[in-house]
């Protein structure tokens, strides 16, 4: 667990951390999966893997770019997380078209987008299971992860790499990945910050309470690792002992 005393020190250190597992990923296979995560919390860390330092620092002709979760909106509106990840990112770095993997949030019925999304990754991934590289995750204020929100279907999904996921409490329909998929990667880094977020992180940390009250606490991927890199503000009303052990930036 990462704690960042601050904005800047947050989105460098998430910037820092996706070099090393892009580095990895080019010497271990030649390519780096990398999945990006919707919300406002990641949109400075994609602005900032843009500028020159870190574009540079990726080899994006080897970069395939997929997608956690997509609302059900068209690819223009803002709600779009494909949308937020082009303006912030895609559309500044050198990343070839074909190597963006776009969650088709605006076909009808969902479950389309879904399925059309599943057969594009069991073509990136020739019928193996997928094996994302770097998987990015925010953490929603009931602790929901991508678009698996508690007690909605997507969760128990234990076949399907992509499904429609229902949000009632949002009245909005969303394509998500599934838990599988999620704790198969090679590494998860969730990114989480501000005291918004306090309340759900203190639960979600908790040692005393069994882990799987909340959809964040179900990633523990088989044989990867999960990092959680956090500012002070969303650690802010964890119990002292578990600041201290943090690694401080
Ligand atoms: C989405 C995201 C979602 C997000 C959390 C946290 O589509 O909204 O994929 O899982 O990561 O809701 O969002 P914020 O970063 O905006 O707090």
């Amino acid at each position: 667990m990462i704690l960042a005393r601050d904005a800047a020190g947050f989105v460098k250190h998430g910037a820092q951390l996706v070099l090393e597992a892009a580095a990895a990923a080019y010497r271990d296979h030649g390519r780096f999966i990398f999945c990006l995560t919707g919300g406002s919390t990641p949109k400075k860390l994609y602005e900032l893997l843009a500028e020159p330092y870190y574009k540079e620092r990726i080899d994006w002709a080897n970069t395939i770019v997929l997608f956690g979760d997509e609302r059900c909106v068209p690819p223009t509106d803002d709600q779009s997380n494909y949308k937020m990840a082009k303006d912030a990112l895609l559309s500044k770095v050198p990343l070839p078209e074909k190597n963006i993997f776009r969650m088709a949030g605006e076909m009808t019925p969902p479950s389309e987008g879904a399925k059309a999304y599943e057969q594009s990754l069991k073509a990136l991934f020739k019928g193996y299971f997928p094996k994302i590289d770097l998987l990015l995750l925010g953490v929603g204020d009931d602790g929901h992860i991508a678009s698996l929100f508690p007690n909605t279907e997507a969760l128990k999904e234990t076949e399907k790499w992509v499904v429609a996921n229902r949000v009632e409490k949002l009245s909005s329909n969303r394509i998500t990945l599934t838990l599988p998929v999620i704790n198969n990667a090679r590494r998860v880094l969730f990114l989480v910050s501000g005291e918004a977020k306090a309340g759900v992180i203190k639960e979600i940390l908790r040692s005393d309470l069994p882990k799987t009250r909340f959809p964040a606490q179900l990633v523990a991927t088989y044989e990867g690792e999960v990092t959680w890199l956090l500012d002070k503000a969303a650690m802010s009303k964890c119990p002292d002992e578990l600041r201290h052990k943090a690694f401080h930036l």
